[in-house]
């Protein structure tokens, strides 16, 4: 790959020099003076439509933008990606979440060996034990069929998981799913509340299982599992998904009750592979087969289609526009559907944790801003929650709007009003309030001049605030699957050009370091050494 830091290429010269004329740029008045404006800025590619024209840009942006995507490599990046080469060079591993939604003719090579044989065996291995667990053939320690899935794990190992089956739940079967992911006591012991013991199935999932939380909460129930149920029953009640078989088979879990993954998927690229075994089981096999066809699709998109003509490029390049030329500091994701509650998290993670890093791939600290905070909640209750913020602030926030054509319900009144929603705050990001039309609203209300001119300030827009429309036939599995690639494909595009490498997460080992040490310090209750605050609330803590 390329090594380049981005500010040194020509074409970030020149969008430098765009931006000093560009960063004034009025919304409203390119729409007026171009009536093709939509259709020049729409990419429409199988169910997605894609209308990137509401964003501060222009073609020549969009030209320059392109440009940098091929002077940093990109073009050749995108090969070492789906090649699977180690381009996550710190870890040393290659980056190939895509082979586990390839086709079983595929060739993928990691260390010259074709991986797709392997994913394959896990897949029917996955598939065979849904089933089973779903018609009830694979059936508890008393002869019942299993009721409740619980799955145990943490970041990557929770959070697809459980954005997925939360997202597709009208596709769910009887199964009840549940998630334990926090190391917090009373979240695992709440939830053990609803269960019993013949009936539920528990999955463990920890790609290293040495994940504190996880390990703590898989203790914590096998105990509790142990304390009515005879001791052999773990071996029917306890499945595990991780690449780490010693740890896993220490625990106690059968080795045939070992779902295995492998280096070369990352935890928050990680639901493809058998993490996304509670997806399977609560959807039911073919409806992941779709979802991972989806975002096989998309991965074809990605791969063979102009930059101009690509989605994730172009959205990735966006994100570059205004992080590192209008300086914007978030990016908001609001998704017009109360099933994808969970995406905004689950994109946090994917984004953040790959793309929150300071250092260069020479090692060297960036003098250019890299990862953006994003942030979101469906629509509409995020309008009456921070569009306050989005419409009248002070701060620049891009946001991307996913929505929908059909809903899943069919109930057309209430679709109807989401996306007139959906619709008009787009619009209204775009086109603001002048004082003129404030002027107007008011005097029909017969306010008086001076009333008029007092309330005026408060009740204008700017507008001129940028947005990206994802309107999207139907939520289904294979449409879930194409959205969700999409931004893991932004985030490698965005990776590249930052010269930042995305696939590991050295940021999050030092809090993990001190937790271990604090801890042997409260089981002491022996405060060691801390600045003065640490040392003061430990000691709070432990009065
Ligand atoms: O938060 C750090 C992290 O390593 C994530 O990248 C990962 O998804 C999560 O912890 C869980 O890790 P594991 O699957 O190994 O338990």
């Amino acid at each position: 790959m390329k090594n380049t830091n981005p500010t040194t290429t020509e074409a970030w010269k020149k969008l430098q020099a765009h931006f000093e004329n560009a960063k004034d740029l009025d919304l409203k008045k390119e729409f007026e003076k171009d009536p093709g404006r939509a259709d020049d800025f729409t990419l429409q590619w199988q169910d997605f439509y894609v209308d990137l024209s509401k964003n501060l840009i222009t073609k020549e942006t969009q030209t320059l933008l392109t440009e940098l995507a091929t002077e940093t490599g990109l073009p050749e990046a995108i090969e070492s990606y789906f090649g699977g080469e180690e381009i996550n060079e710190t870890e040393k591993r290659s980056v190939l979440h895509t082979a586990l939604r390839e086709k079983k003719t595929a060739n993928v090579e990691v260390d010259g060996e074709n991986v797709i044989s392997e994913v394959y065996e896990v897949k029917e291995k996955i598939r065979a034990f849904s089933q089973a667990v779903i018609e009830g053939s694979k059936k508890g320690y008393t002869g019942k069929p299993f009721t409740d899935i619980v799955n145990i794990g943490i970041g990557g190992s929770d959070l697809g998981p459980v954005m997925v089956t939360e997202g597709l739940a009208h596709y769910k079967n009887h199964l009840k799913v549940h998630f334990v992911s926090n190391v917090d006591g009373d979240h695992v012991h709440e939830i053990l509340e609803e269960l019993n013991r013949e009936t539920t199935l528990f999955v463990i999932v920890s790609k290293s299982f040495s994940t504190q939380e996880t390990l703590a909460n898989s203790n914590t129930i096998r105990k509790w599992f142990k304390k009515a149920a005879p001791a052999e029953a773990v071996a029917r009640h306890f499945v595990a998904v991780s690449s780490n078989v010693p740890a896993v088979e220490e625990f106690g879990i059968e080795t045939e009750n070992i779902f295995p993954m492998w280096d070369w998927v990352g935890g928050r690229f990680s639901l493809w592979s058998a993490v996304g075994l509670s997806i399977s089981l609560s959807l039911g096999y073919n409806n992941f087969e779709s979802l991972l066809k989806g975002a096989h699709e998309m991965d074809e998109h990605f791969r063979s289609n102009s930059f101009e003509k690509n989605i994730p490029v172009q959205l990735a390049l966006l994100s570059i526009w205004y992080n590192n030329f209008y300086k914007a500091e978030t990016q908001a994701i609001i998704p017009y559907t109360q099933y994808l509650h969970r995406f905004p998290a689950y994109l946090q993670q994917a984004i953040m944790e790959s793309n929150g890093k300071s250092v260069d791939r020479n090692g060297n600290a960036i003098n250019y801003q890299s990862g953006n905070v994003v942030w979101g909640e469906p629509g509409t209750n995020s309008q009456h929650a921070f569009f306050q913020l989005i419409h009248q602030g002070t701060k620049l926030i891009p946001a991307d709007f996913i929505g929908f054509k059909n809903s899943l319900f069919d109930d057309k009144e209430h679709h109807d009003k989401l996306m007139a929603n959906f619709f008009a705050q787009t619009e209204a990001l775009l086109a603001g309030k002048a004082a003129s039309e404030v002027r107007v609203e008011l005097a029909a209300k017969k306010l008086s001049e001076a009333e008029i001119e007092k309330a005026l300030p408060f009740r204008v827009f700017s507008g001129n605030k940028p947005t990206t429309t994802i309107l999207i036939d139907k939520l289904t599995p294979e449409s879930l699957g194409k959205l969700i690639a999409m931004y893991e494909h932004e985030i490698f595009v965005q990776g590249i050009i930052w010269n930042i490498y995305s696939y590991d997460q050295w940021g999050v080992e030092l809090g993990k370091q001190l937790a271990n040490k604090i801890l042997a310090e409260i089981d002491k209750n022996d405060v060691q050494e801390h600045d003065s605050s640490t040392k003061k609330m430990l000691k709070f803590y432990l009065s």
